[in-house]
């Protein structure tokens, strides 16, 4: 939703977003679970008139946790939305779920936001939590229950790709870089160009990632040097459960010392060397995607 959330706030609201970094999976309608988020972000952007900041995050509770509120009775996904903004007195925090509950002028409130979550998270079997008080800020928690197995609709990873398919970039791509900037500017122009990314600041997060994800991942884009779990090392392992996996390497260092490697004899293997722009990486990540369909067709 990163797209779509950082065109709400204006320019006196930051957004920060802080998703976990080892994906967490719950069953729920992702329409629906985007209307709350989108009404959650929206209320908070309407109390900080002059400006804030707004953090939506995602992690992980165990039921021993009692900093975080919320249910006891097993492990949750946790969805923060934090603003700091003008928070609410108690009075009118009582009242906030009720349909048509709004201290907004009519041209700008319906007081159904609210009302709307509340239903989303309770038909998913959640819960919610709100923290606030006047001046300083609001914190809305969602509490939705971990689902143990992935659903079974996702596409599945043997599906056959159809030469001369027009490109929809609809591929998702796992990024792993550990330098943040470096980081944010691959999966912003990655993103733009409609890509799904999945992003990780180490090897063994990518990994982490690559082992939980439900879906198929295309294309692993990492860094080559990384504390912990390098990039050939990643790129092996991910090849393991990705079988039909396309790699492109990011490296300060020159493109020799891969062909040494003898990695980038495979034709569904390439090499960026930094620092690249935008569209260099774009049309490296496009022909390693088609070479990947030729090799799966005829
Ligand atoms: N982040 C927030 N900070 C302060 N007040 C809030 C926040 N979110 C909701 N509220 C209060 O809850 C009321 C109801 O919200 P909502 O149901 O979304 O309706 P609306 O936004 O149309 O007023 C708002 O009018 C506002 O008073
Ligand atoms: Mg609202």
């Amino acid at each position: 939703m990163r797209p779509i959330l950082s065109t709400l706030p204006g320019d006196q609201v930051q957004l920060m977003m802080c998703p976990v970094a080892r994906a967490l999976r719950v069953r729920v309608d992702p329409g629906k679970i985007e209307q709350a988020v989108m009404n959650l972000a929206l209320n908070a952007c309407d109390a900080m008139p002059t400006g804030g900041v707004l953090k939506i995050k995602t992690c992980r509770v165990e039921p021993t946790n009692a900093t975080m509120g919320g249910p006891r009775d097993q492990p949750y996904a946790l969805l923060e939305v934090a603003d700091t903004g003008c928070g609410m007195d108690p009075e009118t925090r009582a009242h906030i779920f009720e349909p048509f509950f709004t201290i907004k002028p009519t041209d700008k409130g319906t007081g159904l936001g609210l009302s709307m979550v509340y239903g989303i998270v309770k038909q998913t079997g959640g819960s919610i939590e709100v923290q606030s008080a006047v001046g300083q800020g609001t914190t809305f928690r969602v509490f939705l229950p971990l689902a143990e197995k992935a659903v079974t609709s996702a596409p599945s990873k043997r599906a056959p790709r159809i030469l001369g398919h027009v490109a929809t970039n609809s591929e998702t791509i796992l990024l792993a870089e550990d330098q943040p900037s470096i980081r944010q500017e691959v999966r912003e122009s990655l993103e733009a160009k409609g890509y799904n990314v999945l992003e990780a600041e180490t090897g063994t997060d990518a990994f982490d990632i690559a082992e939980c994800y439900p879906g198929t991942i295309d294309v692993l884009v990492t860094d080559v040097i990384m504390p912990q779990l390098r990039g050939f090392e990643l790129a092996r392992r991910v090849g393991q459960l990705h079988s039909d996996l396309s790699v492109v390497f990011m490296s300060g260092y020159s493109e020799e010392a891969l062909v040494e490697n003898g990695l980038l004899s495979e034709p569904n293997v390439s090499f960026i060397q930094k620092p690249f722009d935008p569209e260099t990486l774009v049309a490296t990540l496009r022909q390693v995607l088609e070479a990947r369909r030729y090799q799966i067709s005829w």
